[in-house]
């Protein structure tokens, strides 16, 4: 437990943490991995390159400090982070090593404003999160490995089906090399994929929600080939590289984003490749015949990156599900690819939920966003606007987390 006076130093240094934002957790990083490059198996050296993961730490950090004396107002921020660290194995073992490089970048930056009476109180206030988290990620490997089909820590799989989705996704599907069965997950959750590039110094590990209904056997994952000015290494890697019968490890499913049934009506929001965890919650409805109203939104370039239509068009035979496109380029008209049936609403440019609230259950339904944050921040606002509850409004960012 942190005494007054160490919360009260802690607090002290709220103001240097602002004026420093991320060139703190900048700092921290290059020195880590400049003394600890065995982390750069388990960091994915692109968000640091992107700074999203700096971000992401910075506040993370900063809302501790804000926070020391209550700290239940993190919960839900320490659960997400416990399961992005569960999916990549972090261990107990690893957190005196960023705990160390976290002290050593206060001093370097700060200088003489560091004095040792903060040093000592940061130190105390870091093993204490330390000692959170390590608890926490030790309770869900346990629950992991303690599931029938379940494990802990990397789990050799084999690549036995691979389909084209779309122009830039492709689906793929892993069994178990050893045989056994996997564990079951709730539909929203991702799992970790540990592997090697030919040309890459460092093992590469990624997260991709799982895009199929749970079951026994084996696992679904759909991705999309990312292309932003160089090629994705792993995303690339799976679409080309990766053959049928070709081995990677995956780390048990994680993630604090899933439906939960609350028997109410859904409403699941999706730009490009995000529609994939709601494709598993869409097929996990399907398989329990959800009998509440379910309201499928996407947007996408056009018609030829639409992945999952004819399977989601077909499902609103069998579902009380509705489908609505937003096709962003207008100059595909000459290709259109007639619905099928009248459950499906085509669209042009941007989404606009506005233009459809009156035909979606605003004050009653769960909604599930999931895209680039830009987008999410736009869908959240315009939703608020429309008078839904935030506590009605869930959301995963692929890639490190942002506040919408
Ligand atoms: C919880 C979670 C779930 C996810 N689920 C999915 C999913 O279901 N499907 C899916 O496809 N993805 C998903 N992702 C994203 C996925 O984990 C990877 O981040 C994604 O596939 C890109 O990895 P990569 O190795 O191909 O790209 P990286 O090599 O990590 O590069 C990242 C991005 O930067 C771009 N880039 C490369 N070089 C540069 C440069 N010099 N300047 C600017 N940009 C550059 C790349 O094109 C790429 O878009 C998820 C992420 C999270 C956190
Ligand atoms: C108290 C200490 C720690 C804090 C406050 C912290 C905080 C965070 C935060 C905020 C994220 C982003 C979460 C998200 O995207 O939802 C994150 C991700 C991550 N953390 Fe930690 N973390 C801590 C300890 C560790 C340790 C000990 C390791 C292992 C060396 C580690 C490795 C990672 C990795 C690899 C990611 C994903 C990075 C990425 O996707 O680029 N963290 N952490």
């Amino acid at each position: 437990m942190l005494t007054q006076s160490e919360i009260e130093l802690v607090k002290s240094t709220i103001p240097i943490l602002e004026s420093g934002n991320t060139a703190i957790t900048s700092h921290f990083y290059q020195r880590m991995f400049e003394h600890n490059p065995e982390l750069k198996h388990v960091f994915n050296l692109k968000n640091q390159a992107k700074g999203t993961q700096q971000t992401a730490l910075f506040n993370a950090v900063l809302a501790y400090a804000k926070n020391i004396d209550n700290l239940a107002v993190l919960q839900q921020a320490v659960s997400r982070i416990a399961h992005k660290h569960t999916s990549l194995n972090i261990q107990a073992e690893h957190y005196p090593i960023v705990g160390h490089h976290l002290i050593e970048t206060f001093r370097e930056l700060t200088g003489d404003l560091f004095t040792p009476e903060l040093e000592a109180a940061w130190t105390k206030a870091y093993q204490q999160l330390a000692e959170v988290f390590i608890g926490i990620e030790g309770d869900l490997y346990q629950q992991s490995a303690q599931k029938q089909g379940g494990w802990q820590g990397a789990r050799k799989f084999i690549l036995v089906e691979k389909r084209i989705e779309s122009e830039l996704v492709k689906s793929l599907v892993f069994e178990p090399a050893d045989g056994g069965l996997v564990a079951e997950y709730k539909p929203g959750q991702y799992i970790g994929i540990q592997l090697s590039v030919a040309g890459q110094n460092y093992r590469q590990v990624r997260q991709y929600s799982l895009s199929g209904k749970a079951n026994k056997y084996s696992y679904q994952i759909s991705v999309k080939r990312e292309i932003i000015e160089q090629p994705g290494i792993v995303s690339n890697y799976l679409h080309d590289g990766l053959r049928l019968g070709d081995q990677v490890e995956l780390f048990a499913p994680s993630g604090d984003f899933y439906f939960e049934d609350k028997q109410s009506p859904v409403v699941l929001i999706s730009a490009g490749v995000g529609l994939t965890p709601m494709q598993a919650m869409l097929e996990t409805f399907l398989d329990a015949q959800y009998s509440q109203s379910i309201y499928n939104l996407h947007a996408c370039q056009n018609v030829y990156q639409h992945s999952f239509k004819r399977r989601n068009e077909a499902m609103a035979l069998k579902l009380r599900l509705t489908n609505h496109v937003w096709y962003q380029d207008t100059n595909h008209a000459d290709y259109k690819l007639e619905a099928l049936h009248k459950g499906f609403y085509e669209h042009h440019g941007f989404m606009d939920i506005a233009a459809i609230a009156d035909t979606l259950p605003m004050n009653s339904a769960d909604f599930y966003l999931c895209g680039p944050v830009g987008f999410m921040r736009f869908a959240k606002q315009q939703l608020l606007t429309l008078g839904v509850d935030e506590a009605n409004i869930h959301y995963e960012v692929f890639g490190p987390h942002a506040e919408l």
